[in-house]
């Protein structure tokens, strides 16, 4: 190959290279079955046009070695046979052939290189990546994916076989990418028996009675995780002790590492560290100490022990996830200790097996009070906004997009504006707790999208959330993003099929927050139902109307906790996806006789308010600078408070619910209309989900309605909602505990 004879291909020539899609199928007939296992990386054959880049796919060269670039030959093998129908030659040698496709580090490729090739990773970071393709004089195609690190080659080989799925071909070369938030992160909220909180698509991935033994799904779960540039898994629940009823904190005893260290070295070969949550409590609840003192030497001393321990075993271990003095999991306030002195101590036992110590911001009120009047929304901004600055550099704050608990339509936390010198996580959630469980379709990428472009005016106007995670002035790389993953073991992992999406969408926002929702949902469309546009366009449709419609018949303009149902959930501690709107009266909202919502302004509420900077205390403060989607959260208002529409409050409750019922049965129709262009077993699938979300959405309209017409006496202008006519009537689910 003589590099300096080629010349790059600019994107307007890449158009030629575009690939198009084979129909494996008969007219008429419908696609062969599939159960959605293999989520968005399924490679059906597409026709390669372009004859220069169909010869260049045939012969791949890979440079270098390692369990990464076994995983890069292996993804290339597989999916180029696939998509192409034959198996591509493979080989390590770089310097024969003049096409092909050259796969390697800058090192690794050397002077075979061209250096307009090499320059563009001048800039980019461990994990970026470049492809670029060359022509020489007849034609013969070079394809280049290159990276400074090897994982920036896992990065770049699903990257260039996706644009391939797509059918893009490689439309917009070079491709020079490297991720916006350094930490890419799931967490499990994984039980070691396998059970799962909140989450709704089957059991644990992760088999601990049969670990250490190998599973397929280890892999094609660390596969998917890493096409979309997940780069840190928790394998376990935030929740380690339950008051004793889970065990979680064993799972960094020698007992569990050899187990452990299998899915690490499955994580590894696709650049994933592993993290696990541990309990604060460990010291004692190991057995060997009497004390969790964060202040006591031999605490240190234990803990640092125990990281040298994991990191000996693992060595792609990343560090430990901690929910502390949250919810009965204890912490330092139990010896009368901060936050920050408990995270700090992790922190020096983690830094020298170079860790992080990720601590979470969900802490609502001490072990033992329990003041149902405080406001929960303001107290996690109470514990920690004090202590900016005190956390060490290798502590990461996580903190929830919202202040009270993934809510639907929740301001962002107001934590994020006031940290600037702490390294911060925002948590999202994947796993659609409050979002509609695995029934109802709530794509929620539009959602995000708004989180990590709201103005926190952290260092003033224009101050984007996915900007201030990095501290002020700071250059480390202790930031980021969690998602609590809704991957399980069910055969189409989410359960829903269509919430794959969710973490489709999820990872890539993680790489680069600025992404469109709708580039999102067209892509997962194509890459999940082939390229046919009417299939694509039609889903991708779908998604991006859901969240709204949800919010049309879920709790009304951003109030929060409304719904419940006890004991539903694998671990036995419910769900919230049925309308319970009594349980939370007075505790979670102020609803009464003339009014509804939760005052939380700084004139006559719980000063929540006050805890933003100025700009948005104003905009927050006033109903009628209030956005009307969080109208509710911020503000106590009589039913008679008339929206911007022109109509009351109460009216506008009852016809959001009866609007939202029959937008979700035209997505029901929409999908109906696909019936024959997707396999039978994904559209009978996907049209039970949907049925069943058209009876809940029917549940949620009368509950919803039914309480508003108790509560306030008045009737629906319309006639739907009327005294004597309702069915649900003070209708409750379970009479088991209080949510916490
Ligand atoms: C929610 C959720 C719990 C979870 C908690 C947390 O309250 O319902 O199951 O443990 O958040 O984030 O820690």
């Amino acid at each position: 190959m003589a590099g300096a004879e080629l010349r790059i291909l600019p994107a307007v020539a890449a158009l030629a290279l575009a690939a198009v899609a084979v129909t494996a199928f008969a007219d008429g007939d419908s696609p062969p079955n599939e159960n959605g296992y293999e989520a968005w990386l399924r490679y059906r054959p597409v026709e390669i046009a372009d004859p220069g880049l169909a010869a260049a796919l045939r012969s791949i060269h890979i440079a270098g070695r390692g369990p990464r670039i076994a995983a890069v030959r292996d993804e290339l093998s597989a999916g180029l046979a696939a998509l192409l129908g034959v198996p591509p030659a493979i080989g390590p040698d770089v310097s024969e052939s003049a096409a092909g496709v050259f796969v390697g580090t800058r090192t690794e490729l050397g002077r075979s290189l061209p250096d307009s090739v090499a320059s563009e990773l001048d800039d980019l970071g461990a994990e970026g990546y470049v492809i670029a393709a060359t022509a020489n004089d007849r034609n013969a195609v070079t394809i280049f994916l290159t990276a400074r690190s090897d994982v920036g080659l896992v990065y770049g080989t699903f990257r260039l076989l996706r644009e391939l799925q797509l059918r893009t071909g490689i439309a917009n070369l070079p491709v020079v990418e490297s991720p916006g938030l350094p930490l890419r992160m799931i967490n499990h909220w994984d039980n070691l028996d396998r059970s799962v909180e909140r989450v709704y698509g089957g059991f644990s991935i992760f088999d601990w009675p049969n670990l250490p033994e190998r599973q397929p799904r280890y892999r094609d779960y660390s596969r998917l995780m890493a096409s979309i540039g997940i780069n840190g898994i928790v394998v376990n629940n935030v929740n380690t002790y339950k008051g004793g009823r889970l065990h979680g904190w064993r799972v960094v005893s020698d007992e569990y590492l050899d187990k452990a260290a299998v899915l690490a070295q499955e994580f590894d070969r696709y650049g994933i560290e592993i993290y696990f949550s541990i309990n604060f409590m460990s010291p004692i609840l190991f057995g060997d100490l009497d004390t969790a003192d964060p202040r006591d030497p031999e605490v240190l001393a234990w803990w640092t022990h125990r990281a040298r321990r994991i990191k000996e075993k693992i060595p792609n271990f990343g560090g430990f996830l901690v929910k502390a003095d949250s919810e009965g999991e204890l912490g330092p306030h139990a010896y009368d200790r901060t936050h920050a002195d408990g995270a700090n101590m992790l922190a020096r036992a983690l830094s020298t097996v170079d860790g992080v110590v990720i601590w979470r911001a969900f802490v609502y009120r001490h072990p033992g009070e329990d003041d149902v009047s405080a406001d929960r929304a303001v107290q996690a901004y109470q514990q920690f906004a004090p202590q900016n600055g005190d956390f060490a550099d290798n502590v990461i704050l996580q903190i929830k997009h919202g202040p009270i608990d993934f809510q639907v339509n929740e301001p962002v936390s107001s934590l994020f504006s006031a940290m600037p010198d702490t390294n911060l996580m925002l948590e999202l959630q994947i796993t659609q707790e409050y979002t509609g469980k695995d029934i109802h379709l709530n794509f929620l990428a539009p959602f995000w999208h708004r989180v990590y472009a709201f103005d926190t005016h952290r260092d003033g106007a224009g101050s984007p959330l996915h900007d201030v995670l990095r501290p002020r002035g700071g250059s480390g790389t202790n930031w980021g993003v969690a998602g609590v993953g809704n991957f399980h073991d069910g055969l189409n992992w989410t359960g829903h099929l269509l919430a794959q999406s969710n973490t489709y969408a999820y990872g890539m926002l993680a790489w680069n927050p600025r992404r469109s929702p709708g580039v999102l949902a067209d892509e997962w469309a194509a890459l999940t139902f082939g390229g046919e546009p009417m299939v694509s366009a039609t889903v991708s449709d779908m998604l991006l109307q859901s969240y709204g419609i949800y919010g049309k018949y879920y709790f009304p303009y951003g109030l929060s906790l409304m719904g419940w149902a006890g004991g539903a959930a694998l671990d036995g501690n419910g769900d919230r996806s049925r309308p319970d709107p009594y349980r939370n009266i007075g505790r979670y909202h102020q609803t009464d006789a003339a009014g509804t919502g939760y005052d939380r302004t700084v004139a006559t509420g719980s000063g929540y308010v006050g805890q933003y900077p100025l700009p948005l205390q104003s905009l927050y403060e006033s109903p009628d600078s209030c956005p009307q989607e969080m109208l509710l959260w911020f503000h106590y208002l009589p039913y008679s408070h008339e929206l911007r529409s022109g109509k009351t409050l109460i009216q506008s409750i009852y016809d959001d619910r009866y609007e939202g019922v029959e937008r979700v049965k035209s997505l029901r129709d929409r999908w109906l209309s696909l019936e024959g262009m997707i396999d039978e077993e994904r559209f009978y699938h996907v049209l039970g989900k949907l049925n069943l979300q058209v009876s809940e959405s029917i549940l949620w309209r009368d509950v919803m309605n039914g309480f508003y017409l108790d509560l306030s006496g008045i009737e629906d202008a319309e006639g739907r909602v009327k005294a004597g006519d309702r069915p649900y009537r003070g209708l409750r689910y379970g009479d088991g505990p209080r949510p916490h």
